[in-house]
């Protein structure tokens, strides 16, 4: 029944979380703010400098950072992250992801990528996937980060199929929300508790099954 699956990235794919995790721990730390992976769960699906905006808004002294500043601070976290991302490899996708992305393939349907990471193409690339999607959104032209809709809507556009006849993947709550808000359909990669908003959660993409949607 659809004709398009638009893909997220990060915790869908592959676990990038985990690198996000330590380059804006350091970050953070440097600011004389407390990050732990609770804080971690709240930057999902959230552009670079949202996350940032998140972080500084706890930092310890209330002082006001410069635009400047915020973009120095922004481009060391992604450094960091850059350094982390660099030995990635095809070992590094997630259970059940090609599989998947075939799956949907195999069906005729089209595919796409909707992160709003500046990365998500250098990820691909280390993963060896980038062929197996017909667009990926380049996040450098969205200009609202998830929960807006505008990723998944221009990924449709993209494909030229309706967003009605789209399915979202989606670990992140913000992520969930922007599908929902394209007016997709969503399925969520986690748990039914947290992604409350997704019309079926599954724990990994081991268990993706294009048939029961
Ligand atoms: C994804 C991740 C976020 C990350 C964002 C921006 O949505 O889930 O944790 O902050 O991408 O990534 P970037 O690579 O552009 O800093
Ligand atoms: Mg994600």
């Amino acid at each position: 029944r659809f004709k398009a699956v638009i893909f997220d990235l990060d915790g869908v794919i592959t676990d990038t979380a985990h690198y996000h995790y330590l380059a804006w721990k350091e970050l953070a730390e440097s600011q004389g703010v407390h990050f732990d992976h609770e804080f971690n769960e709240r930057l999902k699906g959230i552009d670079r400098m949202g996350s940032l905006d998140l972080i500084l808004a706890s930092a310890a002294r209330q002082r006001q950072y410069t635009p400047e500043e915020k973009l120095a601070l922004a481009d060391t976290k992604n450094k960091h992250y850059q350094e982390l991302i660099s030995t990635m490899s095809s070992k590094d996708l997630l259970p059940g992801a090609v599989e998947a992305l075939d799956t949907v393939r195999r069906a005729g349907l089209r595919i796409g990528l909707a992160s709003v990471s500046k990365n998500a193409f250098t990820v691909l690339e280390r993963l060896g996937i980038t062929d197996k999607f017909d667009y990926v959104v380049d996040a450098a032209t969205i200009a609202r980060g998830k929960p807006d809709p505008e990723i998944f809507l221009k990924a449709a556009r993209e494909l030229g199929v309706a967003p009605a006849d789209c399915l979202g993947v989606e670990d992140a709550v913000a992520g969930v929300t922007a599908i929902k808000a394209a007016g997709m359909f969503a399925l969520g990669i986690g748990h039914p508790f947290v992604l409350t908003e997704a019309d079926v959660v599954i724990t990994s993409l081991k268990e993706f099954n294009l048939a029961a949607y």
